[in-house]
């Protein structure tokens, strides 16, 4: 177990690059990734999908829709079919502030790819999606990073690897196969009362802290959670004012498609 509520990096405050820098490139792609390590990001955040023969990739909905020039699920698609859609492309259209031509035609990536190109030089924040359509997600994902070495108690010590689910089942089942891995519960609550102490010590048992909506989050409920011995992470924080405001509360980190101005925020403090 991790001792208070310090986070994984023992950094008082970390930047969470969501989707990579989805405010400046299209999310989850490499070049994403890429774009906010060199922003300065303390974190990578990568959403997971699983694909129609098993194989585990970054991608947020569970439709390509939106992020590709294809339709339907991802679980309809064999990785071979989701390697030949444009993950890019639409980005170019739906941001022309930040459109870039060599944005055309880049890959939907897997987790393996993402593993084997960053390895242990930066560190993840990864989502466990839909695991009630996609069992076997938390197994699979423990694997993988064993596999590149994420797991070593020198890595798994400086906090290389966060785990974040909406599901308290998925996380317990990461939780039963590796008890080091820093877990962080993800809620969807939309009051602030519904953040009790009850809820609080439940998710204790397995995790080093919460995920909450910002536009919730008061000096009640950092308090409440830090008195927990929880860390409190806030999504999703895209404009300056409101970053402010949430270092200000003494919140332990923020998600932002925009982590140079987060940075810039927190250096300033
Ligand atoms: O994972 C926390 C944050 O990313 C908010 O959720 O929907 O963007 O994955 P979502
Ligand atoms: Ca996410």
């Amino acid at each position: 177990r991790n001792e208070g509520y310090k986070n994984p990096n023992q950094k008082d405050f970390i930047v969470i690059g969501h989707r990579g820098a989805s405010g400046y490139s299209p999310e989850h792609t490499i070049k994403s990734y890429e774009l906010v390590n060199e922003q300065g990001a303390d974190y990578i955040e990568i959403d997971l999908q699983m694909t129609k023969d098993r194989v585990l990739v970054a991608m947020h909905d569970r439709n390509v829709d939106r992020t590709t020039n294809g339709s339907g699920p991802v679980r309809s698609y064999s990785l071979n079919q989701l390697k030949d859609l444009d993950a890019g492309s639409w980005f170019n259209i739906y941001s022309p502030l930040y459109a870039d031509r060599s944005f055309n035609g880049l890959e939907v990536p897997t987790l393996e790819e993402i593993l084997a190109y960053f390895g242990t030089n930066v560190n993840y924040y990864i989502e466990i999606k839909n695991p009630d359509i996609n069992p076997g997600m938390a197994s699979m994902l423990l694997q993988l990073l064993e596999e590149h070495g994420l797991l070593q108690s020198d890595n798994q010590k400086s906090g290389k690897v966060i785990i974040q689910s909406f599901s308290e089942k998925a996380l317990r089942q990461v939780h039963e196969l590796n008890k080091e891995i820093p877990l962080i519960q993800l809620i969807q609550y939309e009051k602030a009362s519904e953040i009790t102490s009850l809820r609080l010590r439940g998710w204790r048992d397995y995790a080093i802290g919460v995920g909450v909506n910002y536009k919730i989050v008061n000096e009640k409920v950092v308090k409440k959670t830090h008195n927990a011995n929880l860390l409190v992470h806030v999504y999703t924080v895209n404009d300056i004012v409101h970053m402010k405001g949430l270092v200000d509360l003494g919140v332990d980190g923020a998600f932002t498609n925009f982590s140079d101005l987060l940075k810039d925020v927190v250096e300033n403090e």
